[in-house]
């Protein structure tokens, strides 16, 4: 079925849209690229043309290569060069308004059989399928910054997506390159119900006044030897996409573990959103000077020693991962995977369990309770379970 696919479409080439786009041109797609005018189409061909020129500088494809690319990208601001297209893959600012205008032209324009994905990283599928008179044929396909670089694609289905659609996404997740992981639509997927709050928790920390940002950063890599800390990756991800994610996990939960840090809420009303605006939590040479960690929160972690600064990012993590998992929504291999391809992670998340054990996870969780430093209040029952068996008087049998 794949193997006919030939011609496929990415609307909106911002950073993720232009990865993408990338992404199939390099496994030997016909790609075009649709942009809403001629500046937005330029700035997404210049982010292709950056990011091929790395790669070859790099010695990751020749020159030839790169040439071969090339001819299989067409950039075009007009959605009706789509009447052709096999699979479109929609990358459009995360609002419903636009997504709303994207998929009734999509939806108009494509041949009925042309499958039609969203990379959506916080509205919900199931909505953006119902703006359809194809709904069966919608999925999500979320992809991870870099684009090119990350291997992970989730793919979302909805209760309207068809068995067959599902094959076929799977298998063209496949064939350009990425590790697929098939999920419901449920707020933040994996990754990013498991990545976004513990960049939150990060920023609480930060905010709180606990640790510098480096020393925030540094503790998290060391950890759990992650590629990046978590400050350091918000402002890649974008705080803007951070905001987003957390406020639709607040929507779809109402639980307290997802309120907003009000630093993320307060950065994205001044326009700081991380490397796309030039300033995050990261640069901006003429910043006044980064506040010193300071106050009582800040002593208690020094002077509390069940109280790691890596290991506050990290429990919270692991735990939300168990309640996922302890929930049905992903197996335990799923999430790991996901965030071992999407997030860089060397292990997954019931992997770091496992090097720590339960026992060390669950004594950070009530330690940083005791301080009002995490809204968990009870340990996931997953996690629970896997403490050394204590009966119900107390001692061990
Ligand atoms: N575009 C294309 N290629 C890039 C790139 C970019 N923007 N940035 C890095 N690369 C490539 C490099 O060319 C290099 O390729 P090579 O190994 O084949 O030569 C490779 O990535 C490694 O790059 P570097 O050596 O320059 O840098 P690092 O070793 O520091 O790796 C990183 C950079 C891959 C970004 C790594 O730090 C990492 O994995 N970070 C975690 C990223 C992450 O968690 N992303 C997911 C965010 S969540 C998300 O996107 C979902 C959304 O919905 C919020």
């Amino acid at each position: 079925m794949v193997q006919e696919f030939e011609k496929v479409g990415v609307v909106g080439l911002g950073t993720m849209g232009a990865g993408i786009a990338e992404v199939f041109a390099r496994a030997g797609f016909d790609v075009t690229g649709v942009e809403i005018d001629q500046a937005a189409l330029d700035r997404g061909r210049g982010h292709v043309e950056t990011s091929l020129s790395r790669a070859v500088g790099r010695g990751k494809i020749t020159e030839e290569e790169r040439a071969a690319i090339d001819a299989r990208l067409t950039f075009t601001t007009s959605r009706e060069d789509l009447a052709d297209a096999d699979f479109v893959v929609e990358a459009v600012p995360e609002r419903m308004t636009i997504k709303r205008d994207v998929f009734s032209d999509l939806d108009r324009i494509c041949p009925p059989g042309t499958i039609l994905a969203t990379n959506t990283s916080s509205l919900s599928v199931t909505e953006i399928a119902a703006l359809t008179g194809r709904p069966e044929r919608v999925v999500g396909l979320h992809f991870f910054n870099p684009a090119p670089v990350m291997k992970l694609a989730e793919v979302v289905t909805t209760v309207s997506t068809s068995a067959e659609t599902v094959d076929i996404v799977t298998e063209v997740a496949k064939r350009i390159g990425k590790t697929p992981v098939t999920v419901g639509d449920r707020a933040g997927f994996v990754a990013n119900a498991l990545l976004v709050p513990y960049i939150n928790d990060a920023i609480r920390l930060y905010e709180r006044r606990v640790a510098t940002r480096e020393e925030i950063d540094a503790s998290a890599q060391k950890a759990a030897g992650l590629p990046m800390g978590p400050l350091t990756l918000a402002d890649l991800v974008g705080l803007d996409v951070c905001l987003a994610v957390m406020d639709v996990l607040w929507d779809e939960y109402r639980d307290p573990r997802y309120v907003a840090a009000p630093l993320l809420r307060r950065m994205v009303a001044a326009g700081r959103l991380g490397r796309k605006t030039g300033r995050g939590f990261y640069a901006g040479k003429d910043d006044p000077a980064e506040p010193q960690p300071t106050g009582r929160f800040a002593e208690m972690v020094r002077e509390e020693e069940t109280l790691e600064l890596g290991e506050m990012l990290i429990a919270p993590q692991i735990d939300d991962a168990l309640r996922m998992i302890g929930d049905g929504y992903a197996s335990a291999h799923d999430v790991d995977t996901a965030m071992r391809f999407g997030c860089g992670y060397p292990k997954g998340p019931t992997e770091l369990l496992e090097e720590r054990g339960a026992e060390h996870v669950v004594t950070t969780l009530v330690a940083m309770g005791e301080y009002s430093l995490t809204t968990i209040a009870v340990p996931a029952p997953l996690l629970v379970d896997q403490l050394p068996d204590v009966g119900h008087d107390g001692h061990d049998h």
